[in-house]
């Protein structure tokens, strides 16, 4: 796994692995993801994104086996949207705060054109992801993908996103 801080020591130069698996197909997923990732890409159809005209929806299951489902939300006022992981992951900690998430599937498409490689999440919603596995004290698996084509799964969110700011420095 991905490192959250460094332990620089006496260390003049530090080499940081990410580990990713890659899948094929959704039918090469575990049956308990393929239905998450089949829920992420129905929330997609819920996305309101008339401005970028591009779609992501995500699924989140739960220790309890529950599903939670976000979906971008778009706004005239550009920054006041909200990307798809990050309504999924706050729309969870707001209905079942104390429950663990086990996973998060996440899809996105374009109207003008097919997305066929697996599209990963943005650094802001990287950093959100992040807190909730801190919370948890647990690990989050993502897996991600376009509309389709490959599915790329990390064993945690630090794997995408070594070296994040932590509450800890607070
Ligand atoms: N978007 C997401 O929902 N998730 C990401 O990780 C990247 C981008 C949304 C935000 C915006 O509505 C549209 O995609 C284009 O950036």
């Amino acid at each position: 796994m991905a490192i959250r801080t460094t332990n620089i020591s006496s260390l003049k130069k530090i080499k940081i692995e990410t580990y990713l698996e890659v899948f094929e197909t959704i039918s090469e997923l575990p049956k308990d993801i393929q239905e998450l990732m089949n829920k992420a890409q129905q929330a997609r159809e819920n996305a309101y994104a008339p401005y970028s005209h591009f779609r992501v929806g995500a699924a989140i299951r739960l220790t309890s086996n529950q599903i939670t489902i976000g979906s971008n939300q778009e706004n005239a006022a550009y920054p006041s949207g909200l990307c798809a992981e990050r309504v999924a992951i706050f729309h969870t900690g707001a209905l079942y705060p104390n429950q663990e998430i086990k996973a998060i599937a996440i899809s996105a498409s374009s109207s003008s054109q097919v997305l066929d490689e697996p599209i990963g999440p943005c650094g802001a919603c990287r950093q959100s992801m992040a807190e909730y596995e801190q919370k948890q004290k647990s690990p989050i698996a993502i897996y991600f993908m376009g509309e389709t084509g490959k599915i790329v799964k990390v064993a945690s969110v630090l794997d995408l996103l070594p070296l994040g700011f932590d509450a800890k420095y607070l």
